[in-house]
């Protein structure tokens, strides 16, 4: 049975006193439950004090790492840092990562940045989506599964440390959400796509959220749908009414 599970992106977004007016409501608001694992995604210079000020029920996340270990990589971050410092997870794959000009991460980069994180024990969100032109020409599941074969190749059949995050690029931060019938058409091929490759077993148990354009308004609806086992929020996860997305695993 999967954990409903919530992450929170804050992305390049924050200071000390809104992260600390922010959390303070987290931690007086959201229910104290088993039944949903919460992650919120800090900026790097964050992560300590947000671990710090979090309630101890909820993870903090990363929203990126270098590929390996350290060494001579002027401004990079390494999992094994992550750790140190507390961070339970890292979301790797995002598309503002995968498609800005000057960022341009390629999917072997980021399968590479996967293996490396979780053999840190540092669990791993990983982003997958399509573009608008790939949707309208129809390759939406052909890119998705590209996507996944990326990290297939490498990472072998454990995946029990990695969510999958399906983030239609289209919906992200412009407001325009897939229906739950586009979600639940996707999540679901990504399931099937889990259990001919890698096991039946990790195709039951893989958690896959839904991203993009994620409300307090649309997350119900959502959250019926048998193959959406959670979110990964943008914008609303900034705001105190994400405990009202948390709750939606009821
Ligand atoms: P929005 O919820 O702001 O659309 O962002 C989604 C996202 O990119 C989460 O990683």
């Amino acid at each position: 049975d999967r954990v409903f599970f919530v992450g929170g992106n804050w992305k390049c977004n924050g200071s000390k006193s809104e992260i600390k007016t922010l959390v303070e409501s987290f931690n007086k608001d959201a229910p104290t439950t088993s039944d949903v694992e919460v992650v919120v995604g800090a900026p790097l210079p964050y992560l300590e004090y947000t671990r710090g000020l979090l309630r101890s029920d909820w993870g903090v996340s990363a929203q990126n790492c270098w590929i390996g270990k350290g060494g001579a990589y002027t401004g990079e971050v390494t999992a094994d840092m992550l750790a140190d410092v507390g961070t339970d997870w890292v979301i790797l794959g995002h598309s503002e990562r995968r498609n800005l000009p000057e960022l341009k991460e390629s999917d072997a980069t980021i399968a590479t940045k996967t293996v490396y994180a979780i053999s840190k024990g540092v669990s791993v969100m990983y982003c997958i989506g399509e573009l608008l032109e790939e949707r309208e020409s129809g390759q939406t599941i052909a890119v998705c599964e590209r996507q996944l074969k990326a990290l297939g190749d490498v990472i072998g059949s454990d995946w029990s440390k990695i969510v999958i995050a399906y983030e239609p690029v289209w919906a992200i931060g412009t407001g325009k959400v897939a229906t739950p019938e586009q979600a639940e058409e996707v999540h679901e091929a990504i399931r099937k796509w889990l259990a001919a490759n890698v096991s039946q077993q990790v195709a039951d148990s893989t958690r896959i959220l839904y991203g993009g354009s994620v409300s307090p308004a649309n997350c119900d609806e959502l959250a019926k749908k048998p193959n959406i086992d959670g979110f990964l929020v943008g914008g609303a996860s900034l705001k105190p009414d994400f405990v009202k997305i948390v709750e939606s695993y009821k």
